[in-house]
């Protein structure tokens, strides 16, 4: 089974590099048996939502949203490195789960958040109100970094033994309900 790490932050400066880099080091050390893919949302260049049809329908016009509807259709399971931007979700991740519906259903998604004080808890809880509307189901493990810009070292991401805890922690529950959550596709 594949796990798709997606970078949601696409915004020039952004700190979700840095994490999103290490997460996908982590994950790929100590994959809990998934092959590891990654998506880089700034890469993947979705505009704001162009589509004529509702998104159930999968009669995509642009090339772009073949593009993104490959990656997310050959995927079993999706950790999103999620910043907080005003106590909610960033509008590029908002806009790439909306562009889909059918390629996410029952599938898990898990979360590396980060942000100021919170470290991106409200973000993420508004993220799963979202990921639940197109029947994803979203874990409670999680990786939580308050103060992000505080584990910068030389541009990099340093983690403590509580990230990498964290980070292990989440990938073992996704292992399961991915195993669980293929039977109902
Ligand atoms: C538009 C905007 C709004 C923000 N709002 C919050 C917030 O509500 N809570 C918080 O903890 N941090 C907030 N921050 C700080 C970000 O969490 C921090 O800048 C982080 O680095 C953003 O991720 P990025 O660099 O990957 O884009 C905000 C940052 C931006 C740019």
């Amino acid at each position: 089974m594949k796990l798709t790490i997606v970078l949601t932050s696409t915004r020039p400066g952004r700190v979700g590099k840095t994490v999103a880099d290490w997460f996908h080091g982590y994950a790929q050390a100590n994959p809990a048996g998934f092959e590891i893919g990654f998506a880089d949302l700034a890469e993947v260049g979705l505009p704001l939502l162009d589509e004529p049809h509702h998104p159930a329908m999968q009669k995509y016009q642009h090339a772009h949203t073949k593009r993104w509807s490959g990656i997310v259709d050959g995927s079993d399971a999706f950790v999103f490195v999620l910043p907080e931007y005003n106590y909610t979700a960033p509008p590029s991740f908002i806009n790439a789960v909306d562009y889909l519906y059918k390629e996410w259903n029952y599938k898990p998604a898990g979360f590396v958040s980060y942000g100021g004080i919170s470290g991106g808890i409200r973000s993420t809880e508004t993220a799963k109100h979202l990921l639940t509307t197109v029947e994803m189901v979203p874990i409670k493990q999680q990786v939580m970094i308050p103060r992000v810009a505080d584990h910068l070292v030389d541009g990099a991401f340093k983690p403590t033994e509580i990230h990498e805890k964290s980070a292990k922690s989440l990938l073992d529950a996704m292992a399961r309900w991915a195993k669980a959550l293929k039977s109902m596709r």
